[in-house]
């Protein structure tokens, strides 16, 4: 039995919810990615005004109950056709009621179809995808090649990750298998599943001649998000491909070196020498996303009527105050601990370190911790002076 229910502008119909959603349900639906498909629906909108797009084709080829592309119907203006998909036979019936519960039999068109197979269906240059979106169960991976071959650049190409376990560094044969990159369990393991992903994902698409251009990404509750705009060509291939790298973490003092290129610079630390370091990559170490797309965005909320927006809110001022910042992020209560002294305010760490003319500011990695141009070795130094001072 199916019930009632309402996300943005539409009503649907979902399975009766459960504790913890599970891939043996039914058809699948989390509300707890309302956040995600309300982020979804604004950064379609500010990609489409950008790009002057018309006739807009997307593609979402693992839609569950369809509440995703009836959303992107009912919400975006500028959508020519949907073409939504699901491998689950149920998904496919369900997908259909609630697409004519919500009067969207133009727009959309639903296919009982595994994924691969649906886009492969779309690759003549008339047919592919203005935007597409992939929202599975764990990794996009297997997803990455027949949705690039069917994207029509300049496009946006939509990924979510649910494997964060292995993004994490946590099962790293996986990673390594699965992103042909080595993680790292580390304190900023999150932005670390992020650059996994986009490098990964960035390196299929220049095998395409297409380059990748973050605009939006983020890692919230169970998932990494990412937003990117697909551009042909030798240069923007070139140009999104040389933003890939290493991090090397030094063991000792804490020092984090970012180098670019696909062969790793020396494995020692730059500031106190030592040998004892990690290295992750290959992976993403140019911005995560792009300031002007994400102020458009936070301009265009109030059209939208959003369920999470007072999240939605706050996770994209946050984001965009560190959108610019340098790479990782340091655990003020990790290294606070390891100095065995209390965690001062945020605000003061802050404030000492921006009066000093660092960049610093919070992230949405974390509650816990900041995004700073000062080394850990300066952090240590403001910790303990900020304490002796109260
Ligand atoms: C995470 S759910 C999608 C949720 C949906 N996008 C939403 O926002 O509510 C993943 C969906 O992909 C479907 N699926 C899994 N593997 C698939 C495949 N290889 N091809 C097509 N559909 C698949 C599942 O049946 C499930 O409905
Ligand atoms: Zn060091």
């Amino acid at each position: 039995m199916y019930e009632e229910d309402q996300e943005g502008v539409i009503t649907f119909l979902r399975p009766p919810l459960q504790k913890v959603p599970t891939t043996t349900m039914e058809v699948f639906y989390n509300p707890k990615s309302e956040l995600n498909r309300d982020m979804t629906v604004v950064a379609l909108q500010v990609f489409i005004s950008h790009y002057k797009k018309t006739k807009v084709r997307v593609c979402t080829p693992l839609a569950g109950t369809g509440v995703r592309p009836i959303r992107i119907a009912k919400e975006v203006s500028g959508i020519s056709k949907i073409i939504a998909g699901d491998a689950n036979p149920l998904a496919v019936q369900l997908m259909e009621r609630n697409r004519n519960l919500n009067d969207a039999n133009d727009l959309i068109e639903v296919f009982h179809k595994e994924a691969n197979q649906l886009l492969g269906t779309f690759t003549s240059i008339q047919e592919r995808f203005d935007v597409i979106d992939i929202d599975p169960f764990g990794s996009p991976r297997e997803f990455f090649d027949a949705s690039i071959r069917a994207l029509r650049p300049p496009a946006l190409l939509c990924l979510t990750a649910t494997d964060m376990p292995v993004l994490v560094g946590i099962r790293r044969r996986t990673c390594i298998k699965r992103y042909a990159a080595v993680p790292l369990k580390t304190e900023y393991a999150h932005e670390l599943a992020v650059r996994i992903l986009l490098g990964c994902t960035v390196r299929e698409a220049a095998a395409h001649n297409i380059g990748l251009f973050p605009v939006l990404s983020f890692s919230v509750n169970h998932y990494v998000r990412l937003y990117c705009v697909a551009k042909e060509g030798d240069t923007n291939t070139w140009k999104s491909v040389s933003q890939l790298g290493f991090i090397t973490q030094c063991n000792d003092c804490g020092q984090r070196i970012i180098s670019k290129g696909l062969i790793p610079e020396s494995t020692s630390c730059n500031q106190c020498k030592s040998e004892k370091t990690q290295q992750v990559g290959p992976l993403w170490i140019g911005k995560l996303g792009d300031k002007k797309f994400i102020e458009k965005m936070c301009q265009i909320l109030d059209t939208f009527a959003l369920g999470k927006k007072r999240r939605v809110i706050s996770l994209l001022n946050t984001i965009q105050m560190e959108v610019d910042g340098p790479p990782t992020y340091y655990d003020l209560h990790q290294l606070a601990d390891k100095l065995n002294i209390p965690v001062p305010p945020f605000r003061k760490v802050i404030e000492k370190l921006s009066s000093m003319g660092e960049f610093c500011v919070r992230t949405h990695f974390s509650n816990h911790a900041i995004r700073t141009s000062a080394s850990e070795q300066k952090l240590r130094q403001i910790l303990f002076a900020l304490i002796t001072e109260e």
